[in-house]
């Protein structure tokens, strides 16, 4: 009796021994080797890129609900409009755009955006159309300064000589624009691209700008029902596993957890999510906005240091608002030719770019204005019903009183929301290369990416794609060929 119940308890142990090691082996073996933080473009495309690298013990932590990001669909009145990117920037040129391959291969409706017959479509601020000579001479004069400006940039960079804003290159061409028609136009041509104004934009990063010189000049606005964002999930189940329905279930995704703290080890990374999980891992991939990384929503420990604070703290986001407006009819004028249309206002930058949807939009009596960074921000604040009053008022001025109160109204808010804190990141003046360069470079275990990592688009859709790429480059060559010392740009480059 008592030989057997030794056995039996020595069974036992071993038993309990044994499932504790086993257990053990697969703690080791569930702990993922990354952590993707973000799942918007480039964090999908980073995940993309580390699984088919072979690494594919990884975790991906959304703080939304949702895939896509800064792309994002929404309803509107009964449509589907995008409230983040809406064009493919950058099409016909010697290069291929990686997004606009995607977009067709998807069959997603576009429309190539037509901006030659602004001349004919720019608005008074008290009413009535500027006549075709007076607003061709405005095109004339802005097309001449930013000819100017890319010859003086080229210039400049070939001899090395310090960044200037591109307002400082209007200076040198005695052509500030400060008429309600030249800042218009000023606007339109700077503004409705950076979302910010020449003042803070730098020269040798936006004139000339590398997605129009390599992708060509064209730009194609995404309305489709299915969305923009439709990208990001293509590239998505390419290593996600899926249901019958095409939803993903990969149990490597997951949503609602928003990143609170990224702690760092010699040993690996601990990070904690603001519901309270803990997720252990080898390395991090951290992809959200440098909008987020200049507030504190995500702690490092320990601290970043001084470098990588000052980069991150020195690029701009940058605030860009579409605002959608619905009428019971339509009162403005619509065929070929008319799709955009500029209100010149003596305050730069007051409701000055305007999109009728008939084309893109069908029936749908609707209208896109945007706006953009302290207008933005101060649009944001305000109730919806004040923006309503304002946008009535102006399209009063374009095209008289009698025109119907809107049905709708939809004013997105990135600056507000604290997992964007903005549109997109914009060059400004003072940001050298190199220093452009540490936004990206890895800090140990913790590796970024994110359209502000991108070499040469910072800002855009296709930037945030090939950023995610080449920053799991950087991490792949650090886990399978142990070269993880970062090669920075040079300085002066
Ligand atoms: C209004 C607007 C208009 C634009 N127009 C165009 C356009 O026409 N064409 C174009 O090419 N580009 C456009 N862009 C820019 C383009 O959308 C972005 O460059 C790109 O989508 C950014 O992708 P990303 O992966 O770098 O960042 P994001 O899309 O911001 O992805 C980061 C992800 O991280 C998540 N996140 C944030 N904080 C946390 C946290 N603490 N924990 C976990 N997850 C977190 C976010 O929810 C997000 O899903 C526009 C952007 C906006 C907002
Ligand atoms: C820009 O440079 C080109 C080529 O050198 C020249 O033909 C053109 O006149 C210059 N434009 C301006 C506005 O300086
Ligand atoms: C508009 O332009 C298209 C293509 O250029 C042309 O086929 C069509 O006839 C034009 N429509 C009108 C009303 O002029
Ligand atoms: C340009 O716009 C005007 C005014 O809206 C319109 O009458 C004209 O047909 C358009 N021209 C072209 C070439 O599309």
């Amino acid at each position: 009796m008592r030989s057997m119940e030794k056995s039996i308890m020595a069974l036992l142990i071993v038993v309990i021994a044994l499932s504790i090691l086993l257990q053990g082996a697969t703690a080791v073996e569930t702990s993922p080797t990354v952590i993707v933080v973000g799942a918007g473009m480039s964090g999908i495309s980073a995940a993309k890129t580390l699984v088919a690298a072979g690494i594919k013990n990884i975790i991906i932590l959304e703080a939304t609900n949702r895939i896509g990001g800064r792309i994002c669909k929404t309803n509107f009145a009964g449509m589907s409009v995008e409230i983040g990117a809406n064009w493919v920037e950058g099409v016909g040129g010697n290069e291929v755009n990686p997004i606009w391959k995607m977009v067709n291969k998807l069959k997603l409706r576009t429309f190539v955006s037509d901006y030659d017959n602004l001349t004919a479509n720019t608005y008074k601020q008290v009413g009535g159309l500027y006549k075709k000579s007076e607003a061709q001479t405005a095109f004339g004069a802005a097309d001449m300064r930013s000819e100017f400006s890319t010859n003086i940039s080229v210039s400049m960079s070939a001899h090395r000589q310090e960044d200037i804003s591109i307002l400082t290159s209007q200076r040198l061409t005695n052509q500030v624009p400060y008429t309600p028609i030249d800042m218009a136009v000023d606007y339109y041509t700077y503004d409705y691209e950076f979302a910010e104004p020449p003042r803070v934009t730098s020269l040798q990063n936006g004139e000339p700008l590398p997605t129009f010189s390599n992708f060509g000049e064209d730009l194609y606005f995404v309305a489709d029902p299915k969305g923009y964002e439709t990208v990001v999930y293509y590239i998505a189940k390419q290593f996600l596993t899926t249901d019958a329905d095409g939803v993903i279930t990969d149990p490597r995704f997951k949503l609602n957890k928003v990143v609170t703290e990224i702690r760092q080890s010699r040993s690996g990374v601990i990070v904690k999510t603001e519901d309270g999980s803990i997720y252990r891992a080898a390395y991090v991939m951290v992809s959200v906005s440098i909008g987020v990384l200049q507030t504190n929503l995500i702690n490092f420990h320990p601290d970043l240091p001084q470098w990588k604070i000052l980069a991150i703290y020195q690029f701009d986001m940058a605030v860009y608002t579409k605002i959608f407006i619905k009428f019971p009819y339509k009162f403005w004028p619509t065929g070929n030719g008319t799709e955009f249309f500029l209100y010149a206002h003596e305050k730069r930058g007051y409701y000055t770019v305007w999109q009728q949807l008939e084309r893109t939009y069908p029936g749908s009596n609707a209208l896109l204005v945007t706006v953009t960074d302290d207008e933005s921000r101060r649009i944001e604040q305000q109730p919806d019903s004040d923006t309503k009053k304002e946008i009535v008022e102006v399209l009063r001025n374009m095209f008289g009183k009698n025109i119907p109160e809107p049905t709708h109204i939809l004013v997105p808010r990135w600056w507000s929301n604290r997992f964007y804190k903005g549109a997109f990141s914009n060059w400004p003046i003072g940001v050298s290369r190199f220093e452009y360069d540490q936004m990206r470079a890895p800090v140990g275990r913790v590796y970024f990416t994110g359209e502000h990592t991108s070499q040469q688009y910072n800002g855009y859709v296709h930037g945030a794609y090939l950023a995610g790429i080449d920053s799991a480059k950087i991490m792949i060559r650090c886990i399978k060929n142990k070269d993880c010392k970062y090669h920075a740009m040079p300085k002066g480059t």
